[in-house]
Parts: C-alpha cells; sequence; structure tokens
C-alpha cells in the first residue's frame, strides 16, 4: 500500500503518529511561507501542512503543487491550534505535518471547477465529457456508494428471502415493453438481428417454468425511446420473480424490500404495509397513475352541483355524459395572467377546451364564469371545496377521463408554484387494479403493462364484450409521483396467452414468429408466477435527493441518448459494415 491511512480517517486519537496520506490535491495555500494542502480522497479531506523549518525540499515541492495534482505524504498526526479546528471536517482537529512529499501525478486545470455547488451550475455536456472528473466530487461519489450500498442491501434481503440471482443474456429478441427495440446486426447469420432486452421478461417468465420458484436480477435494459430526466436509454432495473403467488406475496416481499432500502438511505423505518389504492381512485383524486401524496389539491367531482347551471360549457358536458371537476389551489389567488395562460394551455394540450377559474379574493370571487352560477352552486362550490380567501379553484369540464387528465397535470403545476410540496417528506403507494388494455382512437387495444399480464380472473367474460373494462392483475408502486417499478401477475395458460394476443391484433403467423416459444413453454407445465421490476436508478435518485438518474449512474447518456465522454454512438469503418452485410441509406443533411 502507498499509504496507511485514507483522507478521512485521522482523529485526535492518533496524534503523534506518522503517517502516509496520498489523494489529490483540492485546495493549495500559502499562508505566511507556509504550504498547507487539502488532501482529498473518496473517504474525506486532511490538511498537510509543509513549514520550511521542517524541510525546505518539502515545503518546495508542495508548493509547486496545483488543484487535482496527485500526492503522496508523509508527516506527523498534529493538534490543530484551537482557533485552527474546522468543526465541518471530520478530520478537522488534526493537521498532518509534512517533511516528505512525493508529486505522483500533475494535472491540467480542470474544464470546470469540482466544487458540489460550482460544478452543479456548469453546463451538462461539460460535466458529462469530463465525467472522470465530475465524479471525484464528494456529491457524485457519495450517489454511487449509495446505489452500492442499496442494491447490496437488496441483494442481501433477496438472499435470505430464497431467490436466486440469475443472468440472462443481452443479445436477445425483441420483448415488447412499449419501446423501441435498441438492434444489433449478427455477422454470422447474414440480415438477421439481435434486439436488445427493454426487460428480462420473457426469460424470467421461462426461468418460472424450469422452476426456479424465486428469481433476482439486477438487470441491464435497453429502450429506445425519448429521454427525460428519470429516463435513460439504458437503466437497471432490481427484477423479480416468483412462483406459486398471489399479488399479496409480491407486495409483501416488495415492501420489506423498500423498508430495508430506507433504512441503508438513511431515511429510518417505514410504516407497513405500504398504502394500496385502485387506479381508478387515483386518476378521480389525482389525475395521473402515479399520484404525488405529498400534497393536497386533489381533483374534486362536481358535476351534481352544476348539472342545471346557466353556465353553457359546464351543463352542456354533463349533459353529453361527461364530469365538471376542480381543485383548490391554496394561497394562489393571485397567481399571474401568464401562469394562467401556461395552464390554459397545459390544459388545452391535454384535450380540453379550456381552464376555467375562480380568484377567490376578500371582497369578491374574481372570475369569468362565476357570473352565471346561482347563489346554490355557489354555496355548494365553496362547502365542497372549503374555499377561503386566497384560494384559486381551477376547473375542467370534459369526458371523465380527459378532465382526470388534464386537472391531474394542472394540480402539479400550482403544487410547484405554491411550492406546498415538503421536501424530505417520502409518501409511498401501490398502485392496483390498473385496466388490461388502453384503448386507442381507433379502437384497437394495447397492452396497459405488456401482453403477458394476467387479467383478474373476475373479469375474463367481458373480454369477449367490454374489453376496456377488464381489470388487470397489474400493480405499480409509486413514490412522490415517480413510478418506482411495476409488475403484474402473468398470464400461464396458454389458450389465454394466445387470446390474449389475438385481442391486442397479433396475427397468428406474427404470434408463432414472436412469441412462439412462449406459448409453446407455457403448455408444458407452467405454474401462476408473477413478478415486477423497480428502477434502480430513480430509486437511488430519490433516496439521495437528486432531481436527475444521470446524477446517480457512473456513466449516463444526455437526451440525445449521446455518451458524451466516449464520443459514442460513432461512425464506424466501411469494412465493418461490409462484414455484418450493413449499407447506409441515410437522408442528405437538410
Ligand atoms: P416497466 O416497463 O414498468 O416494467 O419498468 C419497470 C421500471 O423500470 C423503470 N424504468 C426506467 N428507468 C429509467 N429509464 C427508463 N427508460 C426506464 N423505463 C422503465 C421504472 C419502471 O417502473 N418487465 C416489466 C416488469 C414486470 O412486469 O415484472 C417492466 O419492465 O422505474
Ligand atoms: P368561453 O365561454 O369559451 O369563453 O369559456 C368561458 C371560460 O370557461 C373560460 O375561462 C374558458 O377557459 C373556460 N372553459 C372553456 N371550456 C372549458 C372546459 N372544457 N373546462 C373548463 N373550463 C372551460
Amino acid at each position: 500500500m502507498l499509504r496507511s491511512h485514507t483522507c478521512g480517517e485521522l482523529r485526535k486519537s492518533q496524534v503523534g503518529q506518522r503517517v502516509t496520506l496520498c489523494g489529490w490535491a483540492d485546495t493549495v495555500r500559502d499562508h505566511g511561507g507556509i504550504i498547507f494542502i487539502d488532501l482529498r480522497d473518496r473517504y474525506g479531506l486532511t490538511q498537510v501542512i509543509f513549514d520550511p523549518h521542517d524541510s525546505l525540499e518539502a515545503k518546495t515541492t508542495a508548493e509547486s503543487a496545483r488543484g487535482e495534482f496527485v500526492i503522496m505524504t508523509e508527516g506527523v498526526v498534529e493538534n490543530r491550534p484551537a482557533d485552527m479546528v474546522n468543526s465541518k471536517l471530520p478530520t478537522g482537529e488534526i493537521e498532518v505535518r509534512c517533511n516528505k512529499i512525493k508529486i505522483l501525478n500533475k494535472a491540467k486545470t480542470p474544464p470546470f471547477p469540482l466544487d458540489d455547488e460550482k460544478a452543479d451550475k456548469v453546463a451538462e455536456d461539460l460535466r458529462l465529457t469530463y465525467r472522470y472528473l465530475d465524479l471525484r466530487r464528494p456529491k457524485m461519489q457519495r450517489n454511487l456508494v449509495m446505489r452500492h450500498n442499496i442494491l447490496h442491501a437488496v441483494r442481501k434481503y433477496c438472499d435470505q428471502e430464497n431467490f436466486t440471482e440469475i443472468e440472462t443474456p443481452i443479445l436477445t429478441k425483441s420483448t415488447p415493453e412499449g419501446a423501441r427495440d435498441y438492434l444489433v446486426p449478427s455477422r454470422v447469420n447474414p440480415g438477421t438481428f439481435y434486439a436488445l432486452p427493454q426487460a428480462p421478461q420473457q426469460y424470467k417468465q421461462l426461468l418460472m417454468m424450469s422452476g426456479m420458484d424465486r428469481y433476482l436480477q439486477i438487470a441491464r435494459c435497453f429502450r429506445d425511446e425519448d429521454l427525460r430526466a428519470d429516463r435513460q436509454p439504458e437503466f437497471t432495473q432490481i427484477d423479480i420473480e416468483m412462483s406459486f403467488i398471489t399479488q399479496e406475496d409480491i407486495f409483501r416481499i416488495i415492501d420489506g424490500m423498500i423498508a430495508e432500502i430506507f433504512k441503508v438511505a438513511g431515511h429510518g423505518e417505514i410504516t407497513l404495509p405500504i398504502a394500496r389504492m385502485p387506479y381508478e381512485i387515483a386518476m378521480n383524486k389525482y389525475g395521473i397513475d402515479k399520484p404525488d401524496l405529498r400534497f393536497g389539491f386533489e381533483l374534486t367531482e362536481l358535476s351534481d352541483v352544476f348539472a342545471k347551471t346557466q353556465f353553457r360549457v359546464f351543463s352542456r358536458v354533463i349533459e353529453q355524459g361527461g364530469v365538471v371537476k376542480a381543485i383548490n389551489a391554496k394561497g394562489l389567488a393571485n397567481v399571474s395572467a401568464g401562469i394562467i395562460d401556461d395552464w390554459t394551455a397545459t390544459a388545452k394540450e391535454a384535450g380540453l377546451g379550456g381552464l376555467a377559474f375562480i380568484r377567490v379574493q376578500p371582497d369578491q370571487w374574481k372570475s369569468p364564469i362565476v357570473k352565471f352560477f346561482s347563489d346554490a352552486e355557489k354555496a355548494a362550490l365553496s362547502e365542497r371545496l372549503k374555499i377561503e380567501t386566497g384560494d384559486l379553484i381551477l376547473f375542467a369540464a370534459d369526458k371523465r377521463d380527459t378532465a382526470n387528465v388534464a386537472l391531474g397535470r394542472i394540480r402539479l403545476a400550482a403544487a410547484a408554484e405554491a411550492k406546498c410540496i415538503p421536501q424530505n417528506v417520502f409518501k409511498l403507494t401501490w398502485v392496483t387494479d390498473f385496466p388490461l388494455f388502453e384503448k386507442g382512437a381507433d379502437g384497437s387495444l394495447a397492452s396497459m403493462h405488456h401482453p403477458f399480464t394476467s387479467p383478474n380472473l373476475d373479469d375474463v367474460p367481458l373480454l369477449d364484450t367490454d374489453p376496456a373494462k377488464v381489470r388487470a392483475q397489474a400493480y405499480d408502486i409509486v413514490l412522490n409521483g415517480t413510478e418506482l417499478g411495476g409488475g403484474s401477475i402473468r398470464i400461464h395458460d396458454p389458450d389465454l396467452q394466445a387470446k390474449m394476443f389475438k385481442l391486442l391484433g397479433i396475427g397468428e403467423a406474427e404470434i408463432e414468429d414472436r412469441f412462439g416459444h412462449l406459448i409453446r413453454a407455457l403448455g408444458f407445465g407452467t405454474p401462476p408466477h408473477g413478478g415486477i421490476a423497480l428502477g434502480v436508478d430513480r430509486l437511488v435518485m430519490l433516496m439521495v435527493g437528486e432531481d436527475s438518474i444521470r446524477d446517480v449512474i457512473a456513466f449516463p447518456k444526455t437526451q440525445k441518448a449521446q455518451d458524451m465522454m466516449m464520443a459514442a454512438p460513432a461512425k464506424v469503418d466501411a469494412k465493418q459494415l461490409r462484414e455484418i452485410f450493413i449499407q447506409l441509406d441515410l437522408p442528405k443533411a437538410e
């Protein structure tokens, strides 16, 4: 070892010991001819000092060091003078008086400051181009260590619960999770392609058919989709599958796992079992299937209040079977007209005709629409929404789904505006009883989760008559408005699985081509089974309080799916393309 201790280790108890430290020069300062270096490594920071009276040579070398030089230094641990103690540093009571120093490596001036606060303001592309420097920051190192600790706890927990960790192929065949596939051409099988797995879904089901009973994988998944703060083209799942179980067993296992994760992340005990909410209630109350339960502003139905109203926008919608709903955005009576315009645009994007509102002022309800309301309507509205001076009431009138989704978005925007979302609060919920299908505008059906999801057995007769009404045995786990994970009980009957593919409009030939293996496997003795996958990146992001999953992934990609540091994706030479029988036919640059 080149060092006797790390830079985070020394305390008063080591005073008098001779030590050797290695690390990066965080800062180099000259105070009256004495050189002070803050030496940094993953474990912390230690102040080392070079006094010309101890060694002129060492002091001269130390003086030549710059930020990010890699240094090995030797000296004696001393108490800091009382007025120099730094109570913010765990090593702040000591310093190391050095008479030997070796510069192990010089460093160019970094292209951005490696200080946590300053670096957070730097353009992210620059940080990602020099990611190895970015990762020197204490915050980034803490994030990566926490990611490790969480995954370690998950493995330990699953091991105790009898799960076997099994790897599944990366070069595989498309599995439908709803995104576009990344394709890999095969050299030895000209004209054919592997797909990178969007998730190990079919493999984990096949492992249940092979009797493995409880499967775990910390699985890398690949999805070619539009990226956001909580979406990467490759990401990691805690992927789970279990045999001879019901939903209750999944909830119990995951509740326990989440409780362990919270403990490891330093967030203490959570109350178990984690609450549950049917999809229908989530949509009606929060307008979204991943409700943020840290604040109110809930969607309130008012269709009965306005059934006979003079305000034609409302009464017409109700006559046509739609609904009138509203939220009470507490304290926002005086938001600017510009903000209301923005929210109106948001509502219109979600399909609403407009966004009616009332500003509740001390002397009046200021609104373009209250003049149409009767006294009885106003009284009922006031009572239902618990209206007080200072409130802003926002209305949506439309088909139920449209009104819910639109108001759900406004609810989130309004809470952000009101700054009423408490930080350091964790609100977990299961969302259960998702519909099995989503209905397209053309009436076609698509899987809400994926086509292996079992319908609620009570609803099977509806598959033929009213498939849109069929509930799935599918569930999501949601934390603070983020979908952490989702899963389902699977279909284990080959006939039902074949029927599902048909309902989804997949033809016989395509069923055989894409899913023949699975349907055949289902016919060889398949146990009832189900599972779930949790997004590791999102989970760690929330546990460490970051806003982007990029801050908890060592080498993430940009919004344009680029690795800035490696400069990937990149062109390849013609020979490589010929070997895999690929000819490029790119659109001409505009
Ligand atoms: P699903 O598609 O819901 O389910 O994914 C499970 C969880 O993975 C995370 N996730 C992502 N994280 C980062 N970037 C992405 N692009 C991304 N996409 C998904 C989310 C999500 O909740 N095979 C099923 C699971 C099952 O049925 O067992 C599946 O993959 O946190
Ligand atoms: P109008 O009669 O179209 O001028 O609308 C009067 C008010 O009702 C305006 O504030 C509109 O934004 C609002 N409004 C119109 N359509 C809807 C709707 N579907 N839901 C809620 N508010 C609406």
